[in-house]
């Protein structure tokens, strides 16, 4: 039985039954407890709570779908044979209609009668209860009506059979859950409560039902399979992989699966690769595939075959996968920015016979290597020494000489800080100028992203207050740059990325492009001052600049421009401060 009979036999069953089909909803949720969808209540859940009324929306009080689901909580286990990050739920739902009854017979029929899973091959297992919520003995009582021996209904505790809310609140309730040869399949909840703020478990009026089947799992069960990667749902990227790169291990070969597939469906869903919440979950499914890539010497069409595999097998349940150019570009720009510096940070991996939180901070700060790359792409024999927590106190050590460096010009004289071009009395002054100074640099960034890259720093000075600078272009600005300019601050500041600096000799640094004035003369060895880096979504800003800024962009808040004036032929004026 393929994928394309499941669905059609699990939708068939229940719209036979009074329920109405109801497409799967996008992956990014309207629901704010989660940053993906990851099961197939979500869309539903304002109907459990009675907000929105089902008979209205959908003409019935019973639904059943197929939902893309995306848990992050099972990432470290991909790579064997059951573990998925994007998979497929089948589940029924009930709103104030039938409850524990009618679900588990259906349950029961639908697995031995439609599907002829034998009935010896099934276990299941029901909530026994604790201080919080008594033991489910309905549910006991209806699995030994059908005929399930007392040995083939085990009791578990809440981790396993209780489940919800989503988020701090919501409808919950005690579950059952269907074994096939000891492997979970189908998870039946009864939400009969609704969790409060509070915590407390308030009984509701409306008990309803949720439930929810892994569709990759049942189908492997049902094709004979152990592995899910060898389901017909997956067999021909796995095949297209292999032919791609023959010679990969099995473990490889999952973790590309899963997160390739994942990763087209994500951007399908027009989820962009960023630093922050469903963009970094893509981001990071990307990185590890790009890592990979460059490691195994991935083919290079790896993106757009597996487009094309993803799309001819899921394309007609899910149409947003026919834009495939969309989807690819979205992916190939990921890799662009990856494989500039992350790149060459792997390939640095080589140089050592070992690696330790030294090691590892050094390709941290030079590649933008994260350590969990550092972990998965290096031979185990060379970081059998490193760990965590030494990475870690590497890069407080580094923080603190950084500090060190701005401390030391605090020092006497009246002004607490005078660096010629930062002034500031007291630390609460010092805190604010330090802002205004990476704001500084962000608006000279800025500046070049909207009035083009002939924009020239001329001069500034900066004060708790404001800080003024002055650059060459020689025309007023319109409102609309000022504006765009500003947007453009207020955006990086936002996304909240990391400022840092490294000493490097002089003629090094000219060479990457680093920004400073022409005519100065500097010494050998210059301090240069980066915003973002590669493992962010690449590095904005790099000045010749000797501190202090902030660690992280999101430390400034958010920057208004004041004004915008002449100060000479060619030379303009822009006032800016903190809000
Ligand atoms: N909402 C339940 C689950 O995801 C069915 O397991």
């Amino acid at each position: 039985m393929d994928s394309f009979e499941i669905r059609k036999k699990f939708l068939d069953f229940f719209s036979e039954r009074g329920h109405t089909i109801v497409p799967s909803s996008s992956l990014i949720p309207d629901d704010p407890s989660v940053l993906l969808t990851t099961a197939g209540m979500q869309q539903f859940k304002k109907y459990f709570t009675g907000e929105l009324d089902a008979m209205k929306d959908f003409g019935s009080q019973k639904i059943v779908s197929i939902q893309k689901c995306f848990r992050t909580s099972d990432i470290e286990e991909v790579g064997d044979k059951t573990h998925l990050t994007f998979f497929e739920m089948l589940g029924n739902f009930s709103f104030d209609d039938y409850f524990k009854k009618e679900a588990i017979k259906y349950a029961w029929e639908l697995i031995t009668e439609i599907l002829n899973i034998s009935t010896e091959r099934i276990t299941v297992s029901i909530f026994k209860g604790d201080k919080q919520t008594p033991h489910d003995g309905e549910s006991y009582k209806i699995w030994h009506e059908i005929g399930l021996p007392e040995n083939k209904i085990i009791t578990g505790n809440r981790t396993d059979n209780f489940w919800g809310p989503t988020g701090d609140e919501g409808p919950c309730g005690p579950t059952t859950e269907i074994y096939i040869d000891n492997i979970e399949v189908w998870n039946l909840v009864f939400n009969e409560y609704y969790k409060e703020k509070s915590g407390k478990f308030a009984k509701v009026d409306n008990p309803g039902v949720d439930t929810g089947m892994g569709l990759e799992r049942l189908a492997a069960i049902l094709q004979g399979a152990d592995d899910v990667f060898e389901t017909d749902i997956f067999h021909p990227l796995t095949s297209k992989i292999n032919d791609l790169t023959p010679g990969l291990d099995q473990r490889i070969i999952r973790i590309l699966a899963d997160h390739l597939r994942a990763c087209i469906f994500l951007a399908g869903n027009e989820v962009l690769p960023s630093n922050k919440e469903s963009g970094y979950i893509l981001r990071r499914l990307l990185r590890r595939i790009l890592a990979y890539k460059i490691k195994y010497d991935i083919h290079a069409d790896i993106f757009p075959e597996s487009i094309k595999v993803i799309k001819d097998k899921f394309g007609k349940i899910y149409p947003e996968l026919k834009e495939t150019e969309k989807i690819l570009k979205i992916l190939e720009d990921e890799r662009l920015k990856f494989q500039e510096t992350v790149g060459r940070g792997i390939k640095e991996i080589d140089k050592y016979s070992a690696i330790t939180g030294k090691e590892a901070f050094y390709l941290y700060e030079t590649f933008g290597l994260p350590f969990e790359l550092i972990m998965e792409l290096s031979p185990a024999k060379i970081i059998k020494n490193l760990k965590k927590e030494d990475f870690d106190k590497e890069f407080e050590k580094h923080q603190k000489i950084s500090r060190a460096g701005a401390e030391k010009k605090f020092g006497g004289h009246g002004l607490t800080l005078d660096t010629g071009e930062l002034k500031a009395g007291s630390e609460k002054e010092v805190k604010k100028a330090i802002q205004l100074h990476t704001a500084t640099h962000l608006l000279h960034w800025a500046l070049r992203e909207v009035l083009g890259k002939e924009v020239q720093q001329m001069g500034s000075d900066i004060n708790p207050e404001r800080t003024r600078f002055d650059f060459s272009f020689d025309r007023k600005m319109t409102p609309e740059e000022i504006k765009k300019v500003e947007d453009l601050v207020n955006q990086k500041i936002k996304e909240n990325l990391p400022v840092y600096s490294k000493e490097i000799p002089k003629e090094e640094a000219e060479k990457t492009g680093a920004l400073h004035f022409f005519k100065q003369k500097y010494p050998d060895i210059v301090r240069v001052y980066f915003i973002g880096s590669e493992a962010s979504g690449g590095i904005i800003s790099s000045e010749f600049c000797a501190g202090p800024h902030v660690n992280y962009t999101s430390q400034i808040r958010g920057v208004k421009i004041l004004k915008e004036e002449s100060v000479g032929a060619g030379i303009r004026r822009i006032r800016a401060k903190i809000e």
